[in-house]
């Protein structure tokens, strides 16, 4: 087996992110702080008489009924199996559905996970490209003709994507399920950035679009939309037989999530507390969009793509492809963490995040601006 490739984005956050001056690397939405917390749940968060024991290993009945509920389809708590952060949902997923030799198909620019587990387990893989002459929309033509052409094992998407912050609306999610139905490709979507789209309120999740007739599994998790990544809560929603091969495989890895986490991610996701915590993120979100709109105008030198969901927007540095060097001498001379395209195999753009309340985003975002400016206004030998 071939060693695995170096997870570079996670590695180049890892090594900076505990010290950076000002963090704009993050891609969710501004964490909330348990005093934030106690006020949407209206209760303590956990009772002094709480246990710390291992918990269930599938995720607690109370916490898979809640997630249940939070999709409109057909669902029982079997079909749920709760992970360790949404990254160990698309890992369990990934080494349960593809071999060595099985052909998927990945879109890119992405945040690169599946598409390092499937180069490691041997997979043979077809890129599906988001083009920038395109503001980074899927082409959903060329992407139905790869499915014609190619009859993967299965197509993994990410919706809505991260780093470009575009998403296949409902109907053109519609669109590739019919098609990988009729071609029999299993349809994977990483959705945990769902519910940070900012006019869109009607994109539904994968689930609710085909579930019944198999052939779908959905990731997600409470790290981006819900501003809750410390509680490391993820969850894959497939098929019973499916989730049943998962939990197995789970029993190697992590065997349970963190009971603590299980517990407040089930406070957090009853109807009253849920619709708090994302109208928290939409209102952030609507406000930095905002904010980002005034802040590109009249760049030189710097073009940013407007997103339509996510903490976080493209910017390409015009005419110059060193976008780690630009990155590296931001963090190194001005303490400003963002994360060079490279990481996303975007030479010449960088990601950054826009999930902070939106008075600090303006800030930094101002800060980042005039830091970059005289970076790249300063002569290159
Ligand atoms: C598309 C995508 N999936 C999964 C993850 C992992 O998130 P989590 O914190 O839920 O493990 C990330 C993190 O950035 C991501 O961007």
């Amino acid at each position: 087996m071939v060693n695995i490739r170096e997870f570079e984005l996670e590695r180049w956050q890892s090594l900076r992110e505990t010290k950076a001056k000002i963090l704009l690397s993050e891609s969710g939405i501004e964490p909330l702080s348990i005093g934030e917390l106690k006020e949407i749940i209206g209760e303590p968060i956990l009772e002094d008489e709480f246990t710390i024991g291992y918990g269930w290993t599938k995720g607690s009945i109370e916490l898979r009924e809640v997630i249940m509920e939070t999709y409109q389809a057909k669902l029982n708590v079997d079909n749920i199996l709760v992970t360790h952060g949404s990254v160990e949902a698309n890992l369990l997923v990934t080494l349960s559905q593809i071999k060595s030799g099985d052909k998927v198909i990945l879109e890119k620019p992405n945040y690169l996970q599946i598409h390092g587990l499937t180069e490691w387990i041997g997979a043979k893989q077809h890129f599906i490209w988001r083009k920038k002459e395109e503001d980074f929309k899927i082409d959903l033509t060329e992407l139905i003709n790869l499915m014609r052409k190619e009859k993967p094992k299965a197509i993994f998407l990410t919706n809505p994507n991260n780093p470009t912050g575009q998403y296949l609306n409902t109907r053109e999610l519609e669109e590739v399920y019919t098609e990988a139905e009729r071609l029999n490709v299993k349809v994977i979507v990483d959705e945990v950035y769902l519910g940070t789209e900012y006019e869109d309120d009607k994109l539904k999740s994968i689930v609710e679009i085909g579930f019944e007739n198999g052939n779908i599994i959905a990731t997600s998790g409470l790290s981006k939309a819900y501003g809750l990544p410390g509680l490391r809560i993820g969850w894959i929603i497939a098929e019973e037989k499916e989730i049943e091969r998962m939990w197995s495989l789970k029993d190697y890895i992590t065997i349970a999530p963190s009971k603590i986490s299980d517990k407040i991610a089930s406070k957090c996701l009853q109807p009253k507390a849920r619709m708090k915590i994302l109208e928290r993120t939409k209102r952030i979100l609507n406000e930095n969009v905002k904010i980002l709109r005034e802040a590109s105008k009249n760049l030189e030198k710097i073009k940013v793509y407007m997103p339509k969901a996510g903490a976080i927007f493209l910017m390409e540095f015009i005419d110059r492809s060193d976008d780690n060097e630009i990155c590296e001498e931001l963090f190194r001379e001005y303490g400003i963490l963002i994360c060079p395209g490279s990481t996303f195999e975007l030479k010449g753009f960088a990601r950054v995040g826009m999930g902070a309340k939106p008075e600090l985003f303006k800030e930094k975002l101002e800060l980042l601006k005039q830091s970059i400016i005289k970076i790249i206004s300063k002569k290159r030998c």
